[in-house]
């Protein structure tokens, strides 16, 4: 489809796509933030696909592009001098370690290889071509996969570190509350704030979250991002869902494209990496709270709460039946409980806070994520409920960073990126166009013969 096809409300958000285009990559909110983030870029390309496919194979190079050489993709790449922005590349300190540009010293989750898996499938217009270009990728998703197991689950344990709140890309969730309060935030000095000049002060993190945030900042920088030092002696080591999840489903992925694009290495190694990481996220089971939960792995302890990064173990791959269902159930409950959803956290806990960036607002990427696992789970009556409330939170309150679950008012930055790709992409799609996903790839032999 070309731009000139689109109907107006997906000519509207192919405008924010376009007007959020800096050359190659696109930030994700003009203001906000004004470079390229990690998730954010991989899921516009989602978004570009629609009118432009091969504006959405760029997104996703030059987000691979600043790769470091021990694999690691990470969470911003500084690609031009921006001073509205903290913390900037004089905090992060990376010089010496990325290539140019300057990027942060952490990661993201790693959506890159579901989105390219699907443009791959997508853009026939030039199979050849669009298989060399998936071809050049596959080795830096694979090694960036590696990177995850070696570097964030260098004990084995089948389940992958966060080292900052940030690397889940869910920023103040309150299951870092605890693992958080046991940080020592002396050294942080003062600091200007640049995200509450532009948003509503209770919309974002609070200022104690970010004195946290920074302190783990300046830990990362004083050891110079070396990953056996994080990994022994970081003051925050914590197993989340989401992050594991989406790494699960990446692996999958990679492997259906390795396989058809006869890169059998690869499709090796991500296998015998997807083993481990399936079996490993059983460890992020709760019988308490009754769902995946956030492992504090400093600490052996459990989050008290359920997250909408508990439903992407749906998205992760296969559920088996009672469980799934028992999910299904309890997701549910969460949508009487709210006008739309799915809210970021359980709206019955105590800490649920409908406006405050991940404490219990809607996130139109995180909806297409659950949406999808639950239609490979044969749910798709609530896919179709969570389609079509972000589509109508989005009628609301326009293209905003997320949505309150309870009155549909939008919070963050406007104009937003992923916002506009996922109603084009998804949201916005008639019923049944979802369907358009790939299903499940079956990995182990049991689900092959299925
Ligand atoms: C921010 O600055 O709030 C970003 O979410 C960090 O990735």
């Amino acid at each position: 489809m070309t731009l000139n096809e689109l109907n107006p409300k997906n000519r509207r958000a192919a405008d924010i796509l376009i007007a959020n285009d800096r050359g190659g990559y696109t930030v994700p909110s003009a203001k906000l933030y004004p470079f390229q983030w990690n998730w954010d870029s991989a899921l516009v390309a989602l978004g570009f696909s629609i009118f432009d496919p091969d504006r959405a194979w760029q997104e996703v190079e030059s987000l691979l592009s600043a790769q470091w050489d021990n694999g690691m993709v990470p969470h911003i790449i500084f690609w031009k001098v921006e001073k509205s922005y903290f913390p900037g590349p004089d905090q992060w300190g990376t010089a010496d370690i990325a290539h140019n540009p300057p990027t942060s010293g952490i990661t993201q989750p790693p959506v890159a290889a579901t989105v390219i898996q699907r443009l791959l499938a997508e853009d026939v217009d030039d199979i050849d071509a669009t298989r060399d270009r998936a071809a050049k990728l596959l080795p830096k998703l694979d090694r960036w996969h590696q990177w995850f197991l070696d570097a964030r689950d260098p004990d084995g344990l089948g389940i992958v570190a966060i080292m900052h709140p940030w690397e889940s890309g869910r920023d103040n969730l309150p299951d870092w509350d605890r693992p958080l309060s046991f940080i020592d935030t002396t050294g942080v000095g003062t600091y200007h704030r640049r995200d509450t000049d532009i948003v509503n002060e209770d919309e974002r993190p609070k200022n104690n979250d970010y004195d946290h945030y920074m302190a783990l900042v300046k830990f990362g920088r004083d050891c110079n991002w070396d990953t056996a030092t994080i990994s022994r002696d970081c003051p925050f080591w914590v197993a989340e869902p989401g992050m594991n999840a989406i790494l699960r489903r990446a692996e999958r992925d990679l492997i259906a494209m390795a396989k058809l694009l006869g890169m059998d290495d690869i499709a090796t190694r991500a296998a015998s990496r997807l083993a481990r990481l399936d079996t490993g996220f059983e460890k992020l089971w709760s019988d308490d709270v009754g769902g995946y939960v956030t492992l504090d792995l400093r600490r052996d302890e459990y989050a008290t709460g359920l997250t909408s990064g508990s439903w992407l173990a749906l998205f992760a791959g296969h559920v088996e039946p009672k469980r799934a269902g028992k999910m299904a159930t309890t997701l549910s409950h969460w949508l009487t409980q709210v006008d739309r959803g799915v809210p970021s956290f359980d709206p019955n806990h105590e800490l649920f806070d409908s406006i405050r960036y991940w404490r219990g607002p809607v996130w139109a990427m995180v909806n297409w994520m659950i949406a999808t696992g639950l239609i490979e789970h044969g749910e798709t009556d609530l896919a179709e409920r969570i389609r079509a409330d972000t589509e109508a939170l989005i009628e609301q309150s326009d293209y905003r960073e997320y949505f309150c679950p309870v009155t549909g008012r939008g919070g963050g930055g406007s104009d937003f990126s992923w916002t506009a790709s996922m109603s084009l992409y998804w949201a916005s799609r008639p019923t049944g166009d979802v369907i358009n996903s790939p299903v499940l790839t079956p990995t182990t032999p049991e689900q092959e013969a299925k």
